[in-house]
């Protein structure tokens, strides 16, 4: 180190000792440091060690005691020196060691990253939300179900194209008498759930439905819809088109206007489209109409006791008007920079 390499050779003098050593001390900037000018300054090595060993040869005893004396005095004050500077050093070399090791409570943590539901799941829970907010309760049935209840129960004729395999996706499952289907949409969920339950009837179903369509801007091959039965004495269309214009605020806003188009359902009659008017535009939302008297034969209810209607809302369809998604795939992808936008 610097100040040892410095000391000067050959070894310097008592005097000198006591004039030079307490400057190099002070300036000892390490514990480390320190020691070894120790080692020079009251060491063996040391002029103090060298002096203490000549005073044999000092024959006048008053001389002897008087430079014992002197060289005892010097090595006194350059040790209080030393273990003055020794505690400074040490205490700044402690105080810099706690400060490195020191963790900063006050800075925030890390936190894991969160995720959250895809937009879909999201949408139907906020549509089954607003019905059982009317009163209706929640039920969910099979994704493959018989052709039974996807098109016979429902009044859909066996010729209809639909049925068609180029429509849709027929599972390995069935026999000649019942084909087993993965589900054109919701509405099987209405003959079994009569079946099972009687009138009164409120309940929506969401779920998944699959149809036999190539992926473009608006169509999945797998998709969602929310289904939905009323049925009790003396239901009407009135109730239809109010309790569907209700939904239409809810889930647009109080400003949303709607219409119903006649339409074509084989398992409702009448049957209607709802449009709304959203955006600056009259956009399709759903399907619609008073369930067909022959369905409610089908389930084992009388036709002339009760009425009911029944509705099917697209959930990829909901989330895109509301949100201005003009591409379905959107929807479909795993692109989490798309995703992460509706949270
Ligand atoms: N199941 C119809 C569809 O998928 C929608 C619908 C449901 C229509 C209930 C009328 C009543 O297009």
């Amino acid at each position: 180190m610097a100040t040892s390499t410095n000391l000067p050779e050959p070894m310097e003098s008592l005097d000198e000792l006591a004039t030079h050593a307490p400057g190099r001390i002070a300036e000892a900037a390490t514990v480390a440091e320190l020691e070894e000018i120790e080692a020079k300054t009251v060491g063996k090595q040391s002029p103090i060690a060298a002096a203490r060993r000549s005073l044999g040869s000092i024959d006048d005893p008053d001389a002897r005691r008087a430079e014992g004396l002197r060289i005892n005095e010097i090595a006194m004050a350059l040790t209080a020196d030393l273990d003055n500077r020794r505690r400074l050093l040490a205490g700044a070399e402690e105080d810099a060691a706690l400060q490195a090791d020191a963790v900063d409570v006050t800075l925030p943590g890390r936190l894991p990253e969160r995720g959250s539901l895809h937009l879909i799941q999201q949408t139907m829970d906020e549509i089954v939300d607003i019905f059982v907010g009317l009163g209706y309760t929640v039920a969910t049935g099979p994704e493959a179900e018989t052709e039974f209840y996807n098109f016979t129960a429902l009044n859909i004729p066996a010729t209809h194209p639909s049925r068609m395999e180029s429509d849709t996706l027929y599972l390995d499952y069935g026999t000649e008498e019942e084909e087993v289907l993965l589900r054109t949409h919701t509405s099987p969920m209405q003959a079994r759930y009569m079946e099972q339950h009687e009138p009164p009837v409120y309940v929506v179903v969401p779920g998944r439905a699959f149809r036999a369509d190539a992926v473009d801007a608006t169509h999945l091959p797998v998709f969602h819809q929310i289904e939905g039965l009323a049925v009790d004495e003396n239901i009407t269309f009135g109730d239809l088109k109010g309790t569907l214009a209700d939904f239409a605020k809810r889930f647009f806003g109080p400003d949303t206007k709607v219409k119903f188009i006649p339409h074509y359902f084989p398992f409702t009659e009448p049957s209607a489209e709802m449009h709304a008017y959203t955006n600056g535009e009259w956009l399709e939302l759903l399907g619609c109409g008073m369930v067909n008297p022959a369905v409610f034969e089908q389930v084992g209810y009388d036709p002339s006791a009760v009425t009911g209607f029944a509705f099917g809302v697209g959930a990829e369809r909901m989330a895109m008007v509301r949100h201005g998604i003009n591409n379905i795939r959107a929807l479909a992808d795993a692109d989490v920079r798309i995703l992460e936008q509706y949270r």
